[in-house]
């Protein structure tokens, strides 16, 4: 199969929404980072994106919706779930709420849980196709299971090239990390599952203090257990001294010498600049031919500065994947 790139108009879209109802998957922009898309009730089609990412089945997926009518379908919207998706939908902010129409949403999707993760997405192409096709997409970040979400069309063709059907193209993600996932399924307690392109006072201000999952509890979201949106290379965290065969990823006016190459995440400072070139710059180390692993600086925590740092500690875990 050769992987077609299709235009993010009105022509593309359309090949876009005729390949997905025949059952193939489009890989589309959405604000976070690409999405690897399958309609949801089509079960043959979600195992294809298992297939082509490489994905086991146990790690469930978002559906994305174009419209709030359809997400309260699929899912059990209580009132802390109807303020968050009134206060940020569309956007990058993924619900977890109980499953409620089982026709719209094949049990892959959901790797047999009695929970959905539900996503409006805020770029205008993908809410123009799910528009289009009024059916909700499966959609996990584009690109082999483990490595760093693609930002870009050719980071997708990169990592899916020959797996899936076509790509639309928008150009680089605006955002550049993936979607905060927040797991509204108990009534007593809101569950951060992932730091993500809404930071976390945003969130807060809505529904009160977010607990992270203890350490005992089982895991809940299997996706983020073990090394995962990783290069190839060894990578080192909260570096100031660099050595000659390192490749770093600095942040701010603040730059360690020593380095074999250097890429600037935001040389202002800007934590928001930073997400955006996260995953392009990762991607560029990991090839750069005289780089035997990557150090990178110290980050801030604060707002986009938890999903950063988030994706790096993953990153450089040495662990056996999860997935
Ligand atoms: O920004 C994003 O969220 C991107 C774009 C394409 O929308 N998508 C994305 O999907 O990052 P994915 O599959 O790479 O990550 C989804 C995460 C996984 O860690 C998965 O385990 C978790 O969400 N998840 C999905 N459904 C869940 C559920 N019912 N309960 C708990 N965690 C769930
Ligand atoms: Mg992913």
């Amino acid at each position: 199969m050769r992987t077609r790139i299709l235009p993010p108009d009105e022509r593309g879209l359309a090949e876009a929404a005729r390949i997905l109802r025949d059952g193939g998957l489009v890989a589309f922009p959405t604000e976070t980072v690409y999405g690897l898309g399958a309609v949801t009730d089509d079960a043959a089609a979600v195992a294809r994106i298992f297939e082509a990412k490489g994905r086991p089945a146990h790690n469930p997926l978002i559906a994305h919706v174009g419209s709030l009518e359809l997400a309260r379908r699929i899912a059990v919207f209580d009132r802390r779930a109807e303020a968050l998706a009134a206060r940020f939908w569309p956007g990058p902010l993924t619900l977890v709420l109980p499953l409620a129409d089982r026709r719209l949403v094949v049990p892959a999707v959901t790797a047999g849980l009695a929970t959905v993760a539900v996503r409006m997405p805020a770029h205008p192409v993908a809410l123009a196709l799910l528009r289009r096709l009024g059916r909700p997409l499966a959609a996990p970040s584009a690109n082999r299971s483990g490595r760093t979400s693609p930002t870009t069309a050719a980071h997708v063709l990169a990592d899916l090239e020959g797996r899936i059907e076509a790509v639309v193209d928008a150009g680089p993600c605006p955002v550049g990390v993936e979607s905060t996932v927040v797991d509204l399924s108990e009534p007593e307690r809101v569950l951060l599952l992932r730091p993500g392109g809404l930071a976390r006072p945003a969130i807060e201000a809505v529904v009160g203090p977010l607990a992270r999952p203890r350490a005992e509890e089982p895991p809940r979201s299997p996706g983020l257990v073990g090394r995962h949106y990783a290069p190839t290379k060894p990578l080192r965290l909260d570096v100031d001294e660099v050595g000659p065969d390192e490749g770093l990823l600095a942040f701010g006016a603040r730059v360690p010498p020593g380095a074999r190459v250097t890429l600037n995440l935001s040389p202002s400072g800007d934590l928001g600049e930073a997400a955006r070139n996260l995953f392009r710059m990762l991607r560029e180390l990991d090839a750069h031919p005289e780089v035997r692993a990557i150090a990178v600086v110290p980050i801030p925590a604060e707002g986009l500065g938890e999903a950063i740092r988030d994706r790096l500690r993953r990153a450089a875990r040495t662990d056996t994947p999860a997935v």
